[in-house]
C-alpha cells in the first residue's frame, strides 16, 4: 500500500470512498465529500492524502489550516475515511501516521473532532479548554507538537459550514 498526495484523477474515487465510509457514522451529515471539494476549490487543503492499493484508492485523509482561539498554525485533520471492506487493516493508521509526520514539520499541533477511542492511539487527547461550538468536549481532541495546551475554539475553515466565533 502506498500513501501519497492526491492527483486529479483520484477525485471521483476520493468522493466515493468518503461517501461510503461516512454512511457508517451516525453523526455524519452526508456533506463530507462536498466539504473536501470546497476546501480544494479554496486552495485550503494543506494535506490531501490517498491510500492506494492495487491501483485503487482505498483510503483518504484531508487536513486544513485551523486556529485555536487566537492561535493560528494548527492543522485540522478530517475527514478521514477508509473503504468499508478495507477497514481494520491498518489503512487509517497509515494515513494518520503520515499526516502527523507532515503536520509536525509545519504546524503547532494537529486537532480534530472524532472518536477518542480511535484517535487516542495516535496521541490525541481532550483538553479542558478546547472546544468546537456545542460539540461534546471529549470529541474535540488535539496533539500539541510543543508543550502548550491548546485553549479556545477550534476554528475550522468556512468550507465546513460551521457557525463559529473566535
Ligand atoms: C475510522 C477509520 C478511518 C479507521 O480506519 P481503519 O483503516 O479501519 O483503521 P485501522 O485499521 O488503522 O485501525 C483499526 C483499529 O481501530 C479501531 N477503530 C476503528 N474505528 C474506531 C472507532 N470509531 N472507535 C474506536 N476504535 C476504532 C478498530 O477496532 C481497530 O482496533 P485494533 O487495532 O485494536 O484492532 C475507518 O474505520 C472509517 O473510515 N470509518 C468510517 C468513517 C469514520 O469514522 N471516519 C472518522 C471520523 S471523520
Amino acid at each position: 500500500m502506498l500513501i501519497r498526495n492526491e492527483i486529479d484523477r483520484d477525485l471521483p474515487a476520493i468522493r466515493e470512498v468518503v461517501t461510503e465510509a461516512m454512511k457508517m457514522l451516525p453523526q455524519a451529515t452526508g456533506t463530507e465529500a462536498a466539504i473536501i471539494d470546497r476546501l480544494r476549490a479554496d486552495n485550503a487543503l494543506s494535506l490531501s492524502l490517498v491510500a492506494e492499493d492495487g491501483g485503487e484508492v482505498v483510503g483518504y485523509l484531508a487536513a486544513s489550516d485551523a486556529r485555536i482561539g487566537a492561535a493560528s498554525g494548527w492543522g485540522l485533520i478530517g475527514p478521514l475515511a477508509v473503504r468499508p471492506p478495507r477497514q481494520g487493516q491498518g489503512i487509517g493508521s497509515a494515513l494518520m501516521a503520515e499526516a502527523i509526520l507532515r503536520l509536525r514539520a509545519t504546524c503547532k499541533g494537529a486537532a480534530l473532532v472524532g472518536d477518542p477511542g480511535y484517535y487516542g492511539r495516535f496521541g490525541f487527547r481532550f483538553f479542558p479548554k478546547l472546544r468546537v461550538g456545542s460539540c461534546p468536549p471529549r470529541f474535540v481532541q488535539a496533539l500539541s507538537f510543543d508543550t502548550r495546551a491548546p485553549k479556545g475554539e477550534l476554528i475550522h475553515h468556512s468550507a465546513f459550514g460551521l457557525e463559529q466565533q473566535g
